[in-house]
């Protein structure tokens, strides 16, 4: 029996996925444009908890005033009536063509400056809508040929524009915490902020540090030929997982933006048993939406649009019960137990040692059998299988 979603689940959706008419670099729109109202009503039938958006995505690209109000009071009245929450927002600085050098690094100042009001306009709707996340992706932040532009500062104008907006969200008090999301290339050739790693040691030189986190996409962080669970695992060692893209991909390529599980299964597994179990207890990490970031494939019609959102959903639940049964398997503790998983917990100084009491041990070194400890096998093959196991169901 596949287990079925519900809002507890907290699993959300950005508009764009559902709603992308399968345009390609090579190939026109196979599907015609998805009415977000629909998109709202399906979601919510499928028990799906929230939806996430650009601002282009509700309200179109030069709308003026009134047609703005009518987009938002018919797209409110869709959430009202199936009860989904929007907790993430976010801006689209990367399909029109005044976009095509950046938005917040672009060379051009005015550029920038027009991308900074675009967000800070959505910020206000965001706020609205009660979001708490506001994701900022820098699809058309980077190069193509890195002589055209001051690398440096390009960091100093990126910086500079999210202390600019983290202190427009103080001053508004709309609460927002913002989240980069880190792609190494596409559209551009080579994207500022290319990993999880890059982000994170940006954030710490901004004046808003403590109001910036990053929002992780599985097929991002594999683009570049990464772990993407390590690199969810650091960013919540240091407390910035503050929301998660989920999706597919297979290995170094073009953005697949598969369904989530789709690509490295095995991957997928070790990143839900983090998320759901790896908690200090054995609990969640990450209480915040199971957000999915894909493409629905081109070749599909409607009908192929709505089972692959549903997907998202079951296959994460499906990974959710195989790995709460990988922890439960009392064989799976035993060999857990002899490859020394839990002794990580164990500092390496005793409570209350100091280096030199370590340096008066001789256990630690002049006594130490480095040739017999070098014998013990680590007892991963066995961890191994039984993951395997447990991942296709045979246990
Ligand atoms: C991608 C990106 C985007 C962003 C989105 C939010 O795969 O190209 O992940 O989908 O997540 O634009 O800003
Ligand atoms: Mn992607
Ligand atoms: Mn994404």
């Amino acid at each position: 029996m596949t287990p079925q979603p519900n809002r507890e689940d907290k699993f959300t959706f950005g508009l764009w996925t559902v709603g992308w008419p399968a345009r390609d670099p090579f190939g026109d729109a196979t599907r015609a444009d998805v009415d977000v109202v629909e998109s709202v009503h399906r979601l919510a039938e499928l028990g799906a908890y929230g939806v996430t958006f650009h601002d282009d995505d509700v309200i179109p690209f030069g709308s003026d005033a009134t047609a703005r109000e009518n987009r938002i009071k018919r797209f409110r009245a869709a959430l009202e009536e199936t009860g989904l929450v929007v907790p993430m927002v976010t801006t689209n600085l990367f399909t029109h063509p005044v976009f095509k050098e950046g938005g917040l690094t672009a060379n051009d100042r005015e550029v920038r400056r027009f991308a900074l009001r675009k967000v800070m306009r959505n910020m206000d709707l965001a706020a609205e809508l009660g979001a708490q996340t506001y994701v900022l992706w820098g699809g058309r932040e980077g190069t193509e040929v890195d002589t055209a532009k001051d690398l440096i500062a390009a960091l100093d104008r990126y910086a500079e524009a999210i202390d600019t907006l983290a202190q427009y969200s103080v001053d508004r008090g709309y609460g927002l915490r913002f989240a980069l999301e880190p792609k190494p290339n596409e559209p551009r050739g080579d994207i500022f902020l290319p990993t999880v790693g890059h982000a994170i040691a940006f954030i710490s030189r901004l004046q808003h540090a403590d109001l910036v986190g990053i929002n992780p996409e599985v097929g991002h962080e594999q683009m570049a030929n990464l772990n993407y669970t390590h690199g969810i695992a650091q960013a919540l060692w240091l407390g910035k997982l503050f929301h998660i893209d989920l999706n597919g991909q297979h290995g170094p390529k073009f953005d697949q933006d598969l369904v989530f599980g789709h690509g490295d299964l095995i991957q997928a597994f070790s990143t839900v048993d983090l998320l759901e179990n790896g908690g200090p207890q054995g609990g969640r990490t990450y209480d915040g939406p199971r957000h999915f970031d894909y493409k629905p494939h081109r070749t599909e019609d409607m009908d192929g649009v709505w089972r692959s959102a549903a997907a998202n959903m079951r296959t994460y639940l499906l990974l959710k019960e195989r790995a709460a049964a990988f922890r439960a398997d009392p064989e799976v503790q035993e060999a857990l137990a002899a490859a020394r998983v839990p002794e990580l917990r164990t500092p390496t100084l005793a409570e209350g040692e100091t280096y030199q009491d370590l340096l008066a041990d001789p256990t630690a070194l002049e006594d130490f059998d480095a040739a017999a400890v070098a014998q013990r096998g680590a007892g991963v093959a066995r961890v191994d299988q039984l993951m395997i196991e447990h991942l296709l169901g045979a246990r």
